[in-house]
């Protein structure tokens, strides 16, 4: 197949970017390269003739249209957005114009290339969006999200990936393109943008800097490693049913009180402090304003009708990131000087 991936220089985009050209598909990889952005991430496999790059921004409609008829994909793969919650606190226009208006222009962009070629059936336009859109649960074990779960986002962030979502699935129904969507728990793995809680443990431990802790550390998350998730993606795009969507989750459900003590006791036997443990940094700092209190996913449906499950526990899939943390020193250096990156951002 040939695939458009959208966001394809961001952590999970480049994931998919390198599955999906290992497993033979070309791959049209389409970024604007904002602060979140590293070619890097794909620079395995950037000379490789399955693989091209456009410098692009989804909501610049003529370049859209160029770049459709000059690649003719079979797909669109949409991860490209305004990712960090934090920053959708301090400054909630760009998640409005990106998430929202920009998922606007692809669809109609996807839809005249759609309309153009004859409406193939066979064609997919799979919208990669997050479980915040469901809001937070109660600490109940029993209740998780699912496919059926009323929507109630609680932040600029999950109130824009919300709104693209509805905008997918109108696309659909009004116009009969033929869409895909996922909802997915908290991603980690290597690649992680250095801003995220997970290489921010990481990071600030080996600096010997205090851990940060929003609140008191309760919050829990459905830990998903990403390449894990690059599978499930590309297995729905596939197979998925027309119209549907699918929820992808770790299986992984830590606090993050616990998530951090795991990643210090990583860090303990991979390169021990001459005195005590990584864990005596952690301090806990002001909560973030509407911090959701749970997510949790319910993954019946993508396990059932797709068999796809989790290949990794969250300690199996720590236990690599930590040690690629620790490989690829030059990579996160150069990153730390992004605007942003190391400060305490979203108070409010
Ligand atoms: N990271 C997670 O845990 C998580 C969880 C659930 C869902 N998601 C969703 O998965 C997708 C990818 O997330 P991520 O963590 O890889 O994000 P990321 O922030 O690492 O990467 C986003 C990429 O999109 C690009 N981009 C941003 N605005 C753009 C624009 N206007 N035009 C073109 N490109 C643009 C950036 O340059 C960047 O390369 C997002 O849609 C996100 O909402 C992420």
């Amino acid at each position: 197949m040939k695939l458009l991936v959208t966001g394809g220089a961001g952590f999970i985009g480049s994931a998919v970017v390198r599955q999906a050209v290992a497993a033979g598909h070309e791959v049209v990889n389409l970024d604007a390269l904002t602060y979140a952005a590293c070619l890097d991430n794909v620079a395995g496999v950037a000379g490789n003739p399955l693989y091209a790059f456009e410098h692009v921004d989804i909501r610049d409609r003529v370049a859209l249209d160029r770049v459709f008829a000059a690649h003719r994909p079979d797909a669109v793969m949409h991860l490209a957005a305004e990712s960090h919650v934090d920053r959708s606190i301090d400054g909630p226009g760009t998640f409005i114009e990106t998430n929202i208006n920009g998922t606007y222009t692809l669809l109609e962009a996807a839809r005249a290339y759609w309309l153009a070629r004859g409406r193939p059936g066979d064609f997919r336009f799979h919208h990669i969006s997050t479980d915040e859109v469901f809001g937070s649960l109660p600490g109940d074990p029993s209740v998780k999200f699912t496919e059926d779960t009323p929507y109630d986002p609680r932040s600029p962030y999950s109130a824009s990936k919300a709104a693209s979502d509805h905008l997918v699935r109108a696309w659909h129904e009004t116009y009969g393109l033929p869409v895909v969507l996922t909802n997915c728990s908290n991603n980690y793995g290597p690649y992680h943008f250095p801003e995220k809680l997970i290489p921010v443990v990481i990071l600030n431990a080996l600096a010997g800097r205090p851990i940060p802790i929003y609140g008191d550390g309760s919050n829990v998350r459905d830990w998903l490693y990403v390449e894990d998730h690059a599978d499930a993606l590309l297995l729905v795009l596939q197979k998925g049913q027309l119209g549907r969507s699918y929820n992808i989750g770790g299986e992984n459900e830590r606090s993050n009180l616990e998530l951090v003590r795991t990643i210090c006791a990583i860090l303990d036997e991979k390169r021990a402090k001459p005195n005590g443990s990584y864990a005596d940094q952690i301090t806990f700092v002001t909560d973030r304003p509407g911090h959701d209190a749970r997510y949790a996913i319910d993954p019946s449906r993508i396990r059932d009708e797709l068999g796809w499950r989790p290949s990794v526990t969250v300690e199996e899939g720590l236990e690599k990131t930590v040690q690629w943390y620790l490989d690829n020193e030059d990579w996160w250096r150069a990153l730390q000087s992004r605007a942003g990156v190391g400060e305490r951002l979203g108070t409010g």
